[in-house]
C-alpha cells in the first residue's frame, strides 16, 4: 500500500487524515510537535508510525529526515498550520505577531518539502499536498481584515507554485487545497464541515490528481480555485 506523511497529525484535520488513511490500509507516517501523550493519534490502529517534528525547528527536521532515511513517501501532506492573531486594521499588525504565522504557514511547507523531496521522488505517486486556504485567495478571500493569516496562505500558494515548477523535472507534483471551513480548534464549532466530511472529500480529490495538476489550487471537492 502507498505511504502518506502528515504534518500536525495530533489534532484537527491532520488527525482525521491519519485516521482515514490508516483505516484504508495505507502506511501512515504521522508527525507532530510532541509525540508523547498524543491521545487519539496513539490509539489509531493500522500501519501507523508517530514521529516528533516541529516544522519551525531546522534541527528537528534534519533529525526526522535522518530517521526516515530513504523511505518512499507517496503523498506528503503539509497540513500543520496556525491562524495567529486576527488584526482587523493594518495599524494593529505587528512584526512579532506576523513572523511566526508566516514561518509556519508559508515557509515551513517549502522547507519540509525540499528536505523530503528525495523520499517523494522515490515513491510511485510523487505528490506533495499543501493545505492552504481560500483566505489566501486574493480573488475570493481578500477583505479589510485578517492580514496575518490571509497573507501567509497567499505566500504559501506562491512559494509552492514556484516550487512545483522547479521540481517538475523530478516528476514530483505539488498542489494546494482549501479544506473547506471545518470544525477544528482553528475552524471553531460553527464551521460548515466536520473533519470527517472535509477529509473524505480531500482524499477523493487527492486520489484523482495527476502530474498535470501540479502548481494548481483546488477546493476540497477538487474544483479549481482562483489565486
Ligand atoms: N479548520 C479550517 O476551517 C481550515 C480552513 C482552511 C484551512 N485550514 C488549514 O488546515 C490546516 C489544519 O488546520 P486545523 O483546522 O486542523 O487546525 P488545528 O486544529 O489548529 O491544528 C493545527 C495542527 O498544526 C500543528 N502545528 C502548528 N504549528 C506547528 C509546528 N510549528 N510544528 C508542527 N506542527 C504544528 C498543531 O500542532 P499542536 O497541537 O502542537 O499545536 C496541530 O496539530 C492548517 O494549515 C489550516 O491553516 C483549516
Amino acid at each position: 500500500m502507498p505511504t502518506v506523511l502528515i504534518t500536525g497529525a495530533n489534532r484537527g484535520l491532520g488527525l482525521e487524515f491519519a485516521k482515514q488513511y490508516a483505516a484504508d490500509g495505507w502506511s501512515v507516517i504521522a508527525t507532530c510537535r510532541n509525540p508523547i501523550g498524543v491521545g487519539e493519534l496513539a490509539q489509531i490502529e493500522g500501519n501507523i508510525a508517530v514521529y516528533g517534528l516541529e516544522i519551525l525547528d531546522p534541527a528537528s527536521l534534519t533529525r526526522f529526515a535522518a530517521d526516515l532515511g530513504d523511505k518512499p513517501i507517496d503523498v506528503l501532506i503539509n497540513n500543520a498550520g496556525v491562524y495567529g492573531p486576527k488584526p482587523v486594521k493594518a495599524a494593529d499588525v505587528t512584526v512579532a505577531d506576523w513572523t511566526p504565522v508566516f514561518q509556519t504557514n508559508a515557509m515551513a511547507p517549502l522547507l519540509v518539502s525540499r528536505t523530503l523531496l528525495k523520499n517523494v521522488k522515490a515513491s510511485e505517486r510523487k505528490m506533495i499536498v499543501n493545505i492552504s486556504s481560500i483566505m489566501g485567495s486574493i480573488e475570493k478571500g481578500a477583505g479589510p481584515s485578517e492580514y496575518i493569516y490571509r497573507s501567509s496562505k497567499a505566500a504559501l500558494n506562491m512559494a509552492m507554485a514556484c516550487y512545483a515548477e522547479e521540481i517538475a523535472e523530478t516528476g514530483v507534483a505539488a498542489v494546494m487545497f482549501h479544506p473547506g471551513w471545518v470544525q477544528t480548534d482553528m475552524g471553531g464549532p460553527n464551521a460548515a464541515l466536520t473533519p470527517a466530511e472535509s477529509i473524505t472529500h480531500l482524499r477523493a480529490s487527492i486520489e484523482k490528481l495527476t502530474f498535470t495538476d501540479s502548481g494548481k489550487f483546488f477546493n476540497y471537492d477538487g474544483t479549481p480555485l482562483p489565486w
